[in-house]
């Protein structure tokens, strides 16, 4: 496994992993939210190793990227209003929808679901890694099934090791958090994952025309179980005062209070939940944002990662 650090168009490095994804390999891809381990989307044996380096159950469908728009059809039916409107307003960027498929997508990329998610990234070295490859790359997050996503190479390397064959290092990624999932496959879109646009944006792009809460049953697997976790326990405090009375009772916890600047809080967030476990924390005890902006990912993540869990 190389880590990679010249990702300038034309660049060897680029090429090189443009190499490595024609072969069926695997590389760990910045993106603007989280990194992603990406395969050639076409390749059946590429995403069975996506698959199998993450731990991740079989059912769960993985997000065909794109450079831009000009073969979103060869994935998807052609977009309906509320996909249009979205597309325009947030592609490149932090965005994944849920469209209906084409035939002809793997049923191993899609859980042999009758959509497709897909997402045009805006990371300078994703969208050059897309432009030379010059298809689609599946690419979950690179983190191990149900951990905490990746925002450097080195978590992408210290979670998945050789079973990653070239990292690209474009730096920490920007927003931190994951792309917001919204599924326009039925009449009513639907916001399944709140995340880097937020939900007031997506609300106001539709004119209201939106479920904006990710409640309810969800047609997204792996949103319900526990996720985005650390190995040590998370416990949820409403506000720093609270965080304060909890961390006296607990010995070697350790406290995350980004809410003064919500920006910050989602860049840094998962950085801080892996700190505490190198640092050996009995426990994270973490102040919860408002829902407003990035509050509404944060919020979700933290929830998720405090989630019961067996133990690990
Ligand atoms: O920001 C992101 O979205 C990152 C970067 C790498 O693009 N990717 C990411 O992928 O977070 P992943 O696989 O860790 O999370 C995507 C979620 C999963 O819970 C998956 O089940 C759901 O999206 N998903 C993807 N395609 C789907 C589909 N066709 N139907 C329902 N859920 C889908
Ligand atoms: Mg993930």
């Amino acid at each position: 496994m190389s880590i990679v650090a010249d990702t300038e168009p034309g660049s060897p490095d680029i090429h090189h992993a443009v190499a490595v994804l024609r072969a069926g390999g695997l590389v760990g891809m910045p993106t603007e939210t989280v990194y992603g381990l990406a395969g050639d989307a076409r390749n059946e044996t590429a995403i069975r190793r996506i698959f199998a380096a993450k731990g991740r159950p079989a059912d769960h469908p993985l997000i065909v990227h794109l450079a831009d728009h000009d073969h979103i059809e060869q994935w998807a039916m052609p977009l309906n209003d509320a996909a249009r409107l979205l597309a325009n307003a947030c592609w490149p960027g932090p965005l994944t929808l849920l469209l209906r498929r084409q035939r002809t997508v793997l049923d191993v990329v899609t859980g042999g679901r009758d959509t497709v998610g897909i997402r045009i990234p805006a990371h300078p070295v994703a969208q050059q890694l897309l432009r030379s490859f010059g298809g689609g790359l599946a690419a979950p997050s690179a983190n191990r099934f149900g951990g905490v996503s990746p925002t450097s190479a080195d978590h992408v390397r210290s979670d998945l090791g050789e079973q990653v064959d070239c990292i690209l290092d474009g730096g920490h990624c920007p927003i931190g958090v994951e792309s917001t999932i919204v599924d326009c496959s039925t009449d009513m879109p639907q916001i399944l994952r709140p995340g880097g646009i937020p939900t007031e944006d997506i609300v106001a792009i539709l004119g209201g025309h939106v479920h904006a809460s990710s409640s309810g049953p969800s047609r997204a697997p792996g949103m319900l179980q526990s996720h985005y976790a650390p190995r040590c326990a998370v416990m949820l405090a409403p506000d720093r005062d609270e965080a304060n009375t909890m961390l006296a009772t607990l010995s070697g916890a350790t406290l995350i209070d980004g809410t003064h600047d919500l920006v910050a809080y989602a860049h840094n967030l998962y950085a801080l939940l892996r700190n505490a476990d190198a640092a050996g924390a009995t426990a994270i005890v973490a102040v919860m944002p408002p829902a407003v902006g990035l509050g509404h990912a944060i919020r979700d993540r933290l929830m998720k990662a405090a989630a019961d869990r067996p133990p690990q």
